[in-house]
């Protein structure tokens, strides 16, 4: 198996979590809804656009660092939040958390993880949010906000695009449940996976840890993701939940799976601070438009006063310098850097930060730029277009 050191992008890392993790936990990482059409548009879209550089522009020292919701960040690419990483790694949320700390960016802690709030905010000094969903038990919500608050949260992340689950067909399939139960047929994908499997004397925190105390036995028994999603998650979440959330919540507020600049006009209004601009990498609507096209409708419809996240299907620098050309302040990754987590833990989560912070600041210096605010649409030429004069 490839070693960290021989990973030289985000397809090796992808490789090396596909050659460790057991195929049904891989197809649960992997995976979108469907036929996967949005998954794989989230990606190809960036091939729409081509790049215009401006050349002699002096670029000896290229800095990449930017601000996001009154942060520095050594980078402008952000961990989005994921659930259950312990089922790539044992060193699970702690280890990605604090691979971000070390690169200078933020984490965000999902309430699908497989770690407390309070336990990662004892551990990891660095920037951090806690991503909430709307369970039908909303003290638990309540809960959220306030130990979210109590550890030191700077932002807190609301994510709109789950009221029921998406068709996740590859879990059907492999019967991925959680904890994992490897069925008959599934059986020989754990097998053969040591080093996943030495795992499991580190420990087996395989539960959903800041909703576990709140449900019943037969609610903490194995279910599969999208019976938990919809039995647990309410559907009739709307705007006035959003409202109550801003209402509780002083500090940043970011809503995550927003596509749409009606949506996020209304969003503004309401004082969200940042929106994650995303359709959950693929994993719910189908079909739904990918990220990247969606970024400069929404800049138009929010102005400069509202930070715009690009979440979904960022695998090269290219791509981030493209989705920051459009209008986007940062890009954020679920993907590459589980990818990193199932290949080597904290490392291999800094490798995937490394790597794209590597190819961003190469085509920040190819283009002509030296930091991330000279970045601007002038860069950038639809694919199948000629170059258009400048006015004289
Ligand atoms: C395994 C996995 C679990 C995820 N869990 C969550 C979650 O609990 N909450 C959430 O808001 N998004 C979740 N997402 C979506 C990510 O936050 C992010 O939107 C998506 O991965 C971005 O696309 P990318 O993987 O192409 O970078 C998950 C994604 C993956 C791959």
């Amino acid at each position: 198996m490839m070693s960290l050191d021989r990973c030289h992008n985000i397809q090796d890392l992808q490789r090396r979590a596909r050659a460790t993790l057991p195929h049904p936990i891989y197809d649960y990482l992997e995976g979108g809804a469907d036929d996967e059409w949005s998954l794989k548009r989230n990606t190809s879209a960036f091939d729409n656009w081509q790049f215009l550089p401006n050349t002699l522009m002096n670029v000896a020292s290229v800095n990449p660092a930017t601000r996001l919701l009154g942060h520095k960040l050594a980078g402008p690419i952000l961990l989005s939040p994921t659930g259950m990483s312990r089922l790539f790694h044992h060193d699970k949320e702690f280890a990605a958390a604090r691979a971000a700390e070390r690169f200078g960016t933020f984490y965000g802690l999902s309430a699908m993880g497989s770690t407390r709030i309070e336990e990662l905010a004892d551990s990891s000094h660095g920037l951090k949010f806690f991503q909430v969903y709307i369970f039908k038990d909303r003290g638990l919500t309540r809960e959220f906000l306030a130990k979210s608050k109590q550890g030191g949260y700077q932002a807190l992340c609301l994510t709109v695009d789950t009221p029921i689950a998406g068709n996740r067909e590859r879990d059907i399939y492999s019967g991925m449940t959680i904890p994992p139960r490897p069925t008959l047929r599934a059986l020989a994908g754990f097998a053969t996976k040591w080093r996943w499997l030495a795992g499991l004397a580190k420990n087996r925190d395989f539960f959903i840890a800041n909703v576990a105390d709140r449900l019943n036995a037969t609610e903490r028994g194995t279910s599969s993701i999208i019976d938990f999603v919809n039995k647990q998650f309410d559907p009739s979440i709307s705007w006035q939940d959003l409202e109550w959330l801003a209402s509780e919540w002083d500090g940043p507020l970011i809503l995550k799976g927003v596509l749409s600049p009606d949506d996020a006009r209304r969003a503004q209004r309401i004082g969200v601070s940042a929106i994650m601009v995303s359709n959950h990498g693929g994993r719910q609507l189908e079909c739904a438009a990918a990220p990247i096209d969606c970024i400069p409708a929404l800049r138009d419809a929010v102005g400069n006063d509202l930070e715009l996240i690009l979440d979904g299907g960022i695998r090269r620098g290219t791509h981030v310098v493209k989705a920051l050309a459009m209008g986007a302040d940062a890009c954020s990754i679920g993907r590459p850097y589980l990818y990193g987590l199932a290949a080597g833990g904290e490392a291999g989560v800094l490798k995937a930060l490394e790597i794209l912070q590597a190819e961003t600041i190469r085509t920040m210096a190819l283009l002509g730029a030296t930091a991330i605010d000279e970045i601007n649409q002038s860069h950038l030429v639809p694919v199948g277009r000629l170059v258009a004069q400048p006015p004289s």
